[in-house]
């Protein structure tokens, strides 16, 4: 997979309430090795100073094109030198310039002096993103090549709820290094099962596990970087979902297996993450079970195995499934990989992985076993994909 180790970008900030949000998204594409120029137009410095930015991304930031920050070439020679232009937040009124290829300060030059992709994260009042100037303004942008990310849709900085949020920077970083990746699986639907289960035993309580649905997640975020149409189907986490995902919301077993039932058809790879509850309450109570002072036996059934189901359809997926053990890893997995009919199983022991942000993976398919070491989860999620991508024969 190609590295993005190399890869520079312009963060273009304009006017809005969202700026300072800009900030945590140039820390973030630091962090993934990315090298950010920033560019912020007179209004965004309103709303965060060039000193914030400055110091995230150890960079002067160009606010002026006659100012001492611009030498004049700016437009042309930063434009050139970067990978993709971010606009992060994007107002209505630089969205509207964008369209018409107005060029009135030293971004709006850059981004009509660019040879590279151009993507935009709006951010604005719900009544300025539904109105109609706004929306043919992204649509001429969206015909122009431009890639509009968001926006979102919740409670807005004026007090009003709707579609104008900006996406949240953890979305928009993964959106941008999204870009950098090859495009080997474009086409193909992936489905993902993540998290943990939650089997009611009555009306507040339930049995669960602690897996914290991170490396289903970082799995879903590393096959939307390959292009893949990706559908998770999650228990309840309290993580974000990548921007671009189809995500089922569930809590149960059977609900988990319902949804996949209803989503699989279509699916070219499905990966079994979920810690799946193997057993719930055979009964379940509405109302809160009152204490006594007699021993409470509770009755457990079995839940449906929903990897199984999927890898024994007539035409099943390429099907993936994960192990987590606390003892006898290669011994346990090798029998659950015979006995679902697995082409590929990744192992991992669930004292080290379960809730951390990083693990080791060994995975097992014909050839034999192959060891990821301990790494982040998003690097072992590519590492996933990519061997997936390789027993595939994709090129
Ligand atoms: O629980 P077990 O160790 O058998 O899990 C192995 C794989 O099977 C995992 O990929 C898990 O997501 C999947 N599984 C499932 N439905 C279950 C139990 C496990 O899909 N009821």
């Amino acid at each position: 997979m190609e590295q993005i180790k190399t890869k520079s970008i312009v963060l273009g900030i304009t006017g809005g309430i969202a700026a300072y949000k800009a900030a945590e998204l140039a820390r973030m594409l630091i962090k993934q090795d990315i090298v950010v120029q920033v560019a912020m137009t007179d209004a965004a410095c309103h709303f965060i100073t060039p000193l914030t930015l400055q110091a995230l991304t150890g960079k002067p930031v160009l606010t002026s094109s006659w100012g001492e920050s611009g030498n004049g070439m700016d437009h042309i020679n930063l434009s050139r030198s970067a990978n993709m232009i971010v606009i992060a937040p994007a107002t209505a009124d630089f969205i509207a310039k964008l369209a018409h290829g107005l060029a009135d300060d030293l971004l709006s030059n850059m981004c009509l002096a660019r040879n590279c992709s151009l993507l935009i994260a709006p951010a604005m009042n719900r009544q300025m993103w539904e109105s109609a100037a706004t929306q043919r303004n992204i649509k001429q942008l969206m015909a122009d090549g431009v890639i509009v990310l968001g926006p979102d849709s919740g409670v807005q900085a004026c007090g009003e709820e709707g579609l104008g949020r900006m996406l949240e920077p953890a979305q928009l970083a993964q959106a941008v290094v999204a870009q950098f990746q090859p495009k080997l699986l474009t086409g193909t639907r992936v489905m993902l099962t993540a998290g943990p289960t939650y089997e009611a035993i009555d009306a507040v309580r339930g049995i669960t596990n602690r897996s914290s649905g991170k490396m289903g997640y970082a799995i879903a975020q590393a096959a939307l970087e390959l292009g893949a149409q990706v559908t998770l189907v999650s228990g309840p986490t309290v993580l974000l979902a990548p921007h671009g995902v189809e995500l089922v919301q569930v809590n149960s077993a059977q609900e988990m297996f319902e949804a996949v039932k209803t989503h699989v058809a279509g699916t070219d790879i499905f990966i079994g993450v979920a810690a799946v509850a193997d057993y719930r309450a055979a009964e379940t109570s509405t109302q809160k079970i009152k204490k006594s002072t007699s021993n409470l036996t509770l009755v457990l059934v079995p839940n449906p195995d929903i990897l199984a189901y999927v890898a024994a359809l007539p035409k099943p997926p390429f099907c993936v499934g994960f192990a987590a053990e606390t003892e006898n890893l290669k011994t346990y997995a090798t029998q659950k990989r015979t006995a679902k009919k697995l082409p590929l199983l990744a192992a991992n022991l669930a004292q080290q992985a379960i809730g951390a942000d990083d693990n080791e993976l060994i995975l097992f398919d014909d050839a034999g076993e192959h060891l990821l070491p301990r790494a982040d989860k998003l690097t072992q999620a590519r590492a996933l994909m990519n061997h997936i991508i390789k027993l595939k024969g994709i090129t």
